[in-house]
C-alpha cells in the first residue's frame, strides 16, 4: 500500500510536469440587449480547460464568484470548496463519496450561472476551506465537481427528496422550456500539434460539429428502479478493434445484452478507459517491450509503439488517436529510469461492477476522439420541452486515423527513436496476472448473474432428492406389501407393476422446477435487493467509502482514481 508521501509526490510530479493552464473567464459575446433574455440570446458555449489530459474543467459562477470545477458525466451533484457570497446555508450536512475521496460539507443554495444560463436557489454542497480531497483534485486546478449525470444518481436530490434539490442541468432544462435537453462537449488533447479548443454547450451544437445530428442515437440503458441510484450514461458498444485490425472478442457479463455487444458507461470523470482485462491484454500484450505494472494494474509500453485501436458504437468505427492509446502524459519510468508510456485502456479493477451493470467505462483518453452529445430526454423529471423521449447518446468521430498517424510520428519520433509498427505474433502475447481479489470478485459477479438459475437448480436438486426419498419409501413399502401379498398368492404382481408406473409421480415432480422457473425469470436483477451490502465488501482497506455510501460508481467519477497508485 503506497504511503501518503508517495501519493503526494506522484501528484506533485503530475502537476509539475504538466503546467496547468491558467483558467480564464469565459466572455459571452452574444447580444444580450433584451432585459428578459430568451434562449436566442444565450451563448451556451463555454471553454473546457484541459488539465494535463487528465481532468477537464469548466467555469461555474456561484453567488457571483467563479469556480473551476471538474466536468463529470459520471456523477450528478455540484460541490465546491469555498464560501461563495450570496449563498444560503441550509444547516444540513451531507457527504458525497467518490472512488478517491469524499466531499463533506453543508448544503446551501445560491444563484448559479453556467453556460450562459442563470438558475436561482441552486442547491449545492459547500465544502469548507480546510477540506482535503484524497488524490489531489485541488492540485489540478479544480475547486470542486459538477456532475452532469442523470439526476436519479444525485446524492443531494436523494437527501432532500424534492425538486428543490435538482441537479444544475436539470434546473436549466426545467426553467427554460425552449432549451433542448442535451449537453454536448468536445475535449482538447494537449501535445498533438493540432489545437482543438475544448468546449461544452447546453442545448446547442458546437459550431462545426453539426454532423452529430446524423449519427446513430445510442439508447441509454435504463436500470430497474431499484438500482436507479446507479444510473449512468450507459449504452451498448459493438466492441474494440485491436491494433492488428481484428475485433477483440469478449462476451458481456451484463444479463440480457444483445449478442456481440458490450455495455459501457460514458464517464468524463475517468481519465483512463476501463476495459475487461483480457481486452486490455489483447491491445498491449503483443507489444515488444510491454510490461504489466501489477501495483497500478496498467500496461507500460515503449513510447514509439504505434497502436491503431478503434472503438465501434452503433456500427460506426471511431478511431482512437495513437497518442491516446499509448500516453506520454504521466511521466512514467521503467525500473532502469527510462521513459515509458502508459497503456491507457486499463484493465477494470476497482470500478469493476459486481452487480453486472456494465463491462467497461469509456473515459477521457477515448472521449478526446469524439464530440459527445448526451440527450437527457425524460431523465428530466419536470421537462417542459417537447423532448420527452428516452435519453440517448450520440458520438461523432473527431479523429482521422491517417492524420493521427502523422501526428504520432512527428510527436514521438524525435525523442523515442524509430516508430515501431509491428506486433509480436499472438502466440507470444503476454497476459497480465489476475490478482487474487479479482478472481473472488468475478465469482461473486457470476453468482449474482446466475442467481435465478442457481435458485432453480437448487430447487430442482432438492426436489429430486425428496422425490427419490419418497419413491424409495413407497418402493420399500410396496415391496413389503408385495412380499406379503405373494405369500397370500393370486394376481398381486400385476397390480403392483401398474402402480409402480403411476406412483413415483415423475410428471408432477418434474413440473415443479418448471413452475418456479417461469415465475423467477422475468424480474432478473431484482433478485439482488441487498446489492449494496455486496458492494461494501469492495471498500478498500483504507476505507475510502463510508458505510453509508450508496454505490461504488457514484463517485468513481473522480477520474484520477486510475492515475494515482491504488490505495
Ligand atoms: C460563445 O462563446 C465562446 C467562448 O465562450 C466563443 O468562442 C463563441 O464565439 C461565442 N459564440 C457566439 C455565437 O457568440
Ligand atoms: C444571467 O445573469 C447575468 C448577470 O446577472 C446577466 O447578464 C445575463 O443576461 C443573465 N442571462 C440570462 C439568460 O438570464
Ligand atoms: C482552517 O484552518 C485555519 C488555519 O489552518 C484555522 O485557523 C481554522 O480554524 C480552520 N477552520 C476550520 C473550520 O477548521
Ligand atoms: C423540499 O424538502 C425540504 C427539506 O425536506 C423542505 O424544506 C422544502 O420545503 C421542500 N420543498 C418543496 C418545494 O417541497
Ligand atoms: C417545473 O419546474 C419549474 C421551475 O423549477 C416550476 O416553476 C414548475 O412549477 C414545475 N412544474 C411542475 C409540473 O412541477
Ligand atoms: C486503423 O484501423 C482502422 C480500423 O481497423 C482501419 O480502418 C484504418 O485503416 C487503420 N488506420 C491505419 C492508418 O492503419
Ligand atoms: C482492416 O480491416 C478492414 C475490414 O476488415 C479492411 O477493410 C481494412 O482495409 C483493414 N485495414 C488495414 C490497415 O489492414
Ligand atoms: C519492434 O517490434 C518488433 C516485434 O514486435 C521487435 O522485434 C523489434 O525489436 C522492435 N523494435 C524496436 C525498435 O523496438
Amino acid at each position: 500500500m503506497p504511503t501518503l508521501a508517495t501519493l503526494i509526490s506522484f501528484v506533485s510530479l503530475l502537476a509539475g510536469i504538466h503546467a496547468i493552464r491558467i483558467p480564464f473567464k469565459v466572455v459571452h459575446t452574444h447580444d444580450r440587449k433584451s432585459s428578459h433574455p430568451t434562449r436566442d440570446t444565450v451563448n451556451s458555449t463555454i471553454s473546457i480547460v484541459d488539465s494535463s489530459n487528465s481532468i477537464y474543467l469548466g467555469d461555474v459562477v456561484i453567488g457571483g464568484t467563479s469556480y473551476y470545477v471538474q466536468l463529470d458525466t459520471g456523477s450528478s451533484d455540484l460541490w465546491v470548496q469555498g464560501n461563495p457570497a450570496n449563498s444560503q446555508g441550509l444547516g444540513i450536512d451531507a457527504a458525497i463519496t467518490y472512488a478517491i475521496g469524499t466531499a463533506e460539507g453543508e448544503l446551501a443554495t445560491a444563484p448559479v450561472s453556467f453556460a450562459g444560463y442563470n438558475v436561482s436557489n441552486q442547491m449545492y454542497l459547500r465544502v469548507g476551506q480546510n477540506a482535503t480531497f484524497t488524490g489531489g483534485l485541488f492540485s489540478t486546478g479544480a475547486t470542486g465537481i459538477l456532475g452532469l449525470g442523470p439526476s436519479s444518481g444525485s446524492i443531494l436530490r436523494a437527501k432532500i427528496g424534492n425538486a428543490s434539490a435538482d441537479a444544475l442541468v436539470d434546473r436549466i432544462f426545467e426553467s427554460d422550456p425552449t432549451t433542448p435537453n442535451f449537453v454536448s462537449f468536445v475535449l482538447e488533447r494537449l501535445g498533438d500539434g493540432t489545437p482543438v479548443t475544448g468546449q461544452l454547450t447546453v442545448g446547442d451544437i458546437v459550431p462545426g460539429y453539426e454532423a452529430i445530428t446524423s449519427q446513430p442515437q445510442l439508447p441509454v440503458i435504463i436500470l430497474k428502479s431499484l438500482l436507479s441510484k446507479d444510473q449512468h450514461w450507459t449504452t451498448y458498444i459493438d466492441g474494440i478493434i485491436g491494433p492488428d485490425n481484428t475485433t477483440i472478442s469478449y462476451s458481456s457479463s451484463v444479463p440480457n445484452t444483445p449478442k456481440g455487444k458490450l455495455v459501457t458507461i460514458i464517464d468524463s470523470g475517468f481519465t483512463l478507459p476501463q476495459i475487461p482485462r483480457a481486452m486490455s491484454d489483447d491491445i498491449y500484450g503483443r507489444v515488444q517491450g510491454a510490461s504489466f505494472d501489477t501495483k497500478n494494474q496498467w500496461w507500460t509500453v515503449p513510447c514509439g509503439q504505434y497502436l491503431n485501436v478503434s472503438v465501434v458504437f452503433g456500427g460506426v468505427t471511431l478511431p482512437v488517436h495513437p497518442l491516446d492509446t499509448v500516453s506520454s502524459d504521466f511521466g512514467l519510468k521503467d525500473i532502469n529510469g527510462n521513459t515509458v508510456c502508459l497503456g491507457t485502456f486499463q484493465p477494470i479493477t476497482s470500478a469493476f461492477s459486481v452487480t453486472n451493470e456494465f463491462d467497461m467505462i469509456m473515459g477521457d483518453a477515448f472521449l478526446r476522439n469524439v464530440y459527445t452529445l448526451l440527450d437527457y430526454g425524460d431523465f428530466i423529471s419536470n421537462g417542459t420541452t417537447s423532448d420527452t423521449a428516452a435519453p440517448y447518446i450520440q458520438l461523432l468521430s473527431t479523429t482521422d486515423a491517417a492524420i493521427a498517424l502523422n501526428e504520432f510520428i512527428s510527436t514521438r519520433q524525435q525523442n523515442n527513436g524509430p516508430i515501431n509498427y509491428s506486433l509480436l505474433p499472438s502466440s507470444q502475447e503476454q497476459h497480465s496476472p489476475v490478482p487474487a481479489g479479482e478472481v473472488v470478485e468475478h465469482y461473486e459477479a457470476d453468482i449474482m448473474r446466475y442467481l435465478p438459475e442457481i435458485i432453480i437448480g437448487c430447487v430442482a436438486v432438492v426436489t429430486l432428492i425428496l422425490g427419490c426419498i419418497v419413491w424409495r419409501c413407497c418402493c420399500t413399502k410396496r415391496q413389503r406389501l408385495a412380499r406379503a401379498q405373494k405369500k397370500r398368492g393370486a394376481y398381486s404382481n400385476t397390480k403392483a407393476t401398474y402402480r409402480q408406473i403411476d406412483e413415483p409421480g415423475s410428471a408432477p415432480m418434474g413440473m415443479t422446477p418448471m413452475n418456479y422457473s417461469s415465475s423467477l425469470k422475468s424480474p432478473g436483477r431484482a433478485y439482488y435487493p441487498d446489492h449494496q451490502a455486496v458492494l461494501k465488501t469492495r471498500v478498500p482497506p483504507g476505507g475510502v467509502f463510508p458505510a453509508s455510501t450508496p454505490m461504488s460508481l457514484k463517485g468513481v467519477g473522480y477520474s484520477t482514481t486510475v492515475l494515482y497508485p491504488r490505495l
